[in-house]
């Protein structure tokens, strides 16, 4: 190993181009490749930037080349040469440098490596596991450094926009009380105040909205929040939003802006125009075409409405269902009849795991009339009055789910999804916004028997609903909205409570008593009593934004030292024992496993 001496580059691998023909340069990186060509040997130079191709020649400089037989794989060095230009059929086109070379002329090996537990140089499948136990080999990788880069350029884009609309920055506590958002706290014992505990953020929001009440109009934050809940593909137990708060707000004024912001981002970090204004569902729309209020409105197959003809109708399962307050859907997949017998099997099992009792089928035949095991439970009228409603022509394979509501939504909601992705409907090029307004306000819990916030509990209700919170909070509608990002929930927020009076309300209408309610949000309860301005906000994902901006996935592609499913960070071994005597200083009781 040598030192780098009075070597400094010049150059990134990038940036090595034909201007830079005859030019000397010094290059510093990892060895990518290497090729022995009998007398030449040749690297490819590798730096965040790019990749540049070295030339090692016995008559350039022979010291250089002998050395250049012990390179491998992720070695760390310096080369000083010349720029030259390849020698004919030897260019690459695919790279902005693949028309030069650099003659080396110097070589330093800086560092040497042990051989890479998996090649970077291959788009090659490897074990998320051992990507991330070896992530600083990983993120390497030139898709996951272009990954970073557009992160970095999307947190860029958003500060400079929000700066520029007037914004301040201001940082919240890590270490601070319980914030409901619906997920578990993770919590930090306190040493100085022995059996007490700080839960980590869910989020920022009652510090945002003190700051709202505390004059500082317009606030953001690109904080990391924490929830302790069960991992999937886009949830981590810690991960970034966007926060951001407005005073003197209501709901359009923070829907323009976002899509002012979304606009720049796109445009500075892709160069795409996303056009806008976004499309705008209420909750009972998306719902009701869409069974799911996070619709992907990248293609159609949409849910229609048909319990009034089923009601008439010889099933049982389906006069049933509409006589006992419950509906019957169903979704016109256009020109799929050619769907095999299999294919309809697997399609039914796939709804029978989501809850479904059965997945009746109809086909279109030629001459309009029905293939299915279920048309002789249907009147001609009956037949014809479900073809016009659901515009189905031959070709067609229609699909029908008779249950609660909540099931159908469910069950067509995601067949409508494995239909898209079956027969390719969906372009992912296109990036499809939505907003969904006006969600109910509560949802009934059945586990615990009482209503709980559908978006938290500082969000405000409808004004016009509001004397139903005590006769009927289920038919509440609120103040949030979401934005949706191809049938992916990628911010959330609202207008929140301002009067002392209706929060209180709110969290009786949630069953909180007036001595929990004073313990654990009282601070929030007397601000409000002291010149509240009206005010409102919304917090992204910028995990998920990212993600779906590159094109992955996972958001564990998008974040530098993700954790797995188990919460786990296999670099760090995280989490990890403690001593005991760290337990003790923090008066925590050590386990009886580890105290035997
Ligand atoms: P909400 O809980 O909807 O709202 O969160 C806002 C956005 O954060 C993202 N998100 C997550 N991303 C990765 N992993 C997770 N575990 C995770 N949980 C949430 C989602 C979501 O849309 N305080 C309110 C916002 C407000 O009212 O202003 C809040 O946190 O993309
Ligand atoms: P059955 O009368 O149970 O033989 O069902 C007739 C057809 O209707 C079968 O194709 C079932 O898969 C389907 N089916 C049964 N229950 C339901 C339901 N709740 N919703 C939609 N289709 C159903």
């Amino acid at each position: 190993m040598e030192p780098m001496g009075e070597l400094r580059r010049t150059h990134d691998c990038y940036s090595i181009t034909e201007e830079s023909l005859e030019s000397e340069v010094t290059l510093m990186g990892w060895v990518h490749r290497r090729r022995d060509h009998g007398g030449l040997i040749f690297v490819d130079l590798r730096d965040r930037e790019g990749i540049t191709q070295v030339v090692f020649a016995p008559e350039v400089n022979a010291k250089a080349h002998e050395k250049a037989h012990s390179l491998r794989s992720e070695y760390v060095i310096a080369v000083r040469g010349k720029v030259r230009r390849r020698p004919e059929g030897m260019e690459n086109p695919k790279i902005k440098t693949g028309m030069v070379e650099v003659a080396c002329e110097d070589l330093r090996i800086l560092n040497t490596s042990k051989t890479p537990p998996f090649p970077l140089d291959e788009e090659k499948e490897v074990s998320e596991n051992v990507r991330l136990k070896y992530r600083y080999i990983d993120l390497r990788r030139p898709v996951m450094l272009e990954n970073l880069k557009l992160r970095h350029n999307v947190c860029q884009a958003m500060r400079r926009y929000l700066s520029g609309e007037g914004f301040f920055e201001i940082e919240t506590p890590m270490l601070t009380r319980s914030t409901p958002e619906g997920a578990r706290d993770y919590l930090v014992p306190s040493r100085v105040n022995p059996g007490k505990f700080y839960a980590l953020p869910q989020s920022p929001q009652l510090y945002k909205q003190i700051l709202m009440i505390s004059g500082m109009e317009k606030y953001f934050q690109i904080v990391r929040c924490f929830r302790d809940e069960d991992l999937r593909a886009d949830r981590q137990p810690e991960f970034t939003q966007l926060d951001m708060e407005m005073s003197f707000v209501k709901e359009e004024d923070v829907i323009k802006l976002i899509e002012g912001l979304m606009g720049h981002i796109f445009k500075e970090t892709l160069g795409l125009q996303v056009k806008t204004p976004f499309k705008r569902l209420t909750y009972h729309e998306a719902m009701e075409r869409f069974g799911t209020d996070r619709p992907d409105m990248r293609f159609g197959l949409e849910l229609m409405d048909i319990t009034d003809i089923a009601a008439g109708c010889g099933l049982k399962v389906f006069n049933t269902v509409a006589a006992t307050g419950g509906v019957v859907k169903a979704i016109n997949a256009k020109g799929m009849a050619d769907l095999s017998r299999k294919d309809l099997d697997v399609l039914t099992e796939f709804a029978q795991s989501l809850g479904a009792k059965g997945l009746a089928w109809v086909k279109i035949k030629e001459d309009s009339s029905w293939q299915s095991p279920i048309a002789k439970f249907f009147s001609a009228d009956e037949q014809k009055a479900i073809m016009e409603r659901l515009l189905a022509e031959p070709g067609d394979i229609l699909f029908f789910g008779a249950d609660q509501k909540s099931t159908v939504f469910k069950v067509l909601g995601e067949l409508r999804l494995e239909l898209a992705r079956k027969r390719g409907l969906i372009d992912e090029n296109e990036f499809n916004f939505v907003w969904i307004t006006q969600f109910p306000l509560l949802e009934f819990d059945e586990d615990e028997g009482r209503f709980k916030a559908l978006h938290h509990p500082f969000t405000a209700p409808m004004p016009e609903d509001l004397d139903r919170l005590e006769t009927d909070p289920a038919s509440v509608r609120s103040r949030a909205y979401d934005l949706v990002l191809n049938g992916i929930e990628i911010g959330g927020g609202s207008i929140r409570i301002h009067q002392e009076k209706i929060q209180k309300k709110v969290f009786k209408a949630l069953n909180i008593p007036d001595e929990e309610a004073e313990e654990k949000f009282g601070f929030l309860l007397e601000a409000l009593t002291y010149g509240a301005p009206p005010h409102g906000g919304i917090a992204f994902g910028l995990d998920r934004l990212v993600m779906l901006m590159a094109g992955r996935s996972t958001i564990r592609d998008v974040i530098a030292f993700p954790k797995t499913q188990k919460a786990q960070c296999l670099m760090a071994r995280a989490p990890a024992e403690v001593s005991m005597a760290q337990l003790a200083e923090l008066y925590l009781k050590p386990d009886w496993k580890r105290a035997q």
